[in-house]
This record gives C-alpha cells, structure tokens and sequence, in this order.
C-alpha cells in the first residue's frame, strides 16, 4: 500500500510569522508515527495573486493546484486573525475547486484563546470545498504555548492531542481515498 500524502499547510505569510515553528513541532510529531509521508506545504512560496486580480494564468496557480491535487490530506496550521483565518489561507483555499474534493484534513490553531474562533470559520469553509474535518484540534495558547508570544514553547499536553487528530485524519484519509478516481 502507498503511503498518504499529507500536506501541513502554514496559513500564515506575513513576515515575523511563527507559524513555520508551528508546522515543523508538527512535522516532527507526525514523522516519528511512519503512517504517512508528510511534508510542510507553505502558501508563501506560490506567490498566488489575489483571486480575480489576474487572468488566473499565473504559474503559481497553477503549482498551487497540482500541489493541492497530490495530496491525499490536510493539516492547517491556523492562527486566528481579526476573530478568522488569514486572508492569505482563504485565498489560497480560493484558488484551488476540485484538488480539495474528498479529501480529510486536521486544524492545528493559535491566538489568544487557542485560534478557536478561526478553526470554526475554517470549518464551515471546508464543508464547501468537500473536506472532512477531524474533530480533535489542537490549541495552542499565546500566552502558555510561546514565550512573549513570538518563541514556541509547546507545553507537553499538546503532543497527545496532536497523535489523536492525527489518528482520525490517517483513518479519514485512507477512507476518503478509496472514492476518488
Ligand atoms: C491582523 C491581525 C489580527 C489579529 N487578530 C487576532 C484575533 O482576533 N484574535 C487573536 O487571538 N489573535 C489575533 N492576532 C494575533 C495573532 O494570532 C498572532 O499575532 C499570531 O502570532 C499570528 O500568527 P502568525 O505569527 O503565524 O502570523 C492578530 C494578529 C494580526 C496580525
């Protein structure tokens, strides 16, 4: 059997982001279970245009659907931005129909009371694209979870719940497989 492909997508482009020490704790997690082979995914190296603001030709586009079409599922790292996710995940998420279609993905979220409020907006947003969301989320706190809120330093509680939404995504990702052609 093949291994999943799973894409740990950072939602984050700004520059000062802590989101790639976020995605690589992650990683690291995930790399020692051997059940998939997962790679960070950042939206910052697609230089992808603002949706409509282009005649959509653009090559970054076109390697963010390709990049989004091999993989079997989702892990997106998100931090809550003005009570939501970024504008640059919704655009990202945006530019892309059917390489998202019936496929799983797991949130992994910060802000000050875990990135919460952006995970729940991220949801409704999959069900639109036909992404099956895992119920256990990590959250990470800015205020426990960093140090002056730039530095991150998990506490080891995280690691468990990161295995468990984990478990339910390599489950739903292998089902989820078996109908698309
Ligand atoms: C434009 C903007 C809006 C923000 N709004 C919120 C918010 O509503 N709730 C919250 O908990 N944190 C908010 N924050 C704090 C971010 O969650 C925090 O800066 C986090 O580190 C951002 O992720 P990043 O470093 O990967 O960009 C906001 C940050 C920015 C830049």
């Amino acid at each position: 059997m093949t291994k999943l492909k799973i894409g740990i997508i950072l939602g984050s482009t700004r520059q000062g982001r802590v989101s790639p020490q976020v995605g690589e704790w992650v990683k690291g997690i995930a790399d020692q279970r051997g059940d998939a082979e997962y790679e960070i995914v950042d939206i910052a190296d697609y230089n992808l245009p603002f949706l409509g603001t282009t005649d959509g030709t653009d090559p970054g586009i076109a390697k963010w659907n390709e990049k989004i079409n091999s993989l079997d599922g989702f892990i997106f790292i998100v931090q809550e931005y003005n009570h939501s996710i970024t504008g640059a995940l919704k655009n990202a998420l945006d530019l892309a129909r059917e390489p998202w279609n019936n496929k799983a993905a797991g949130i992994v979220s910060y802000g000050s009371t875990g990135g919460a409020r952006a995970a729940e907006h991220l949801r409704g947003i999959l069900g639109e694209l036909l992404v099956a969301d895992v119920r256990t989320h990590p959250t990470l706190s800015l205020f426990t979870d960093f140090e002056d809120m730039s530095v991150f330093k998990p506490q080891e509680l995280h690691t468990a719940t990161v295995n468990e939404m984990l478990d339910q995504l390599i489950a739903w990702s292998r089902a989820l497989k078996t109908i698309r052609s």
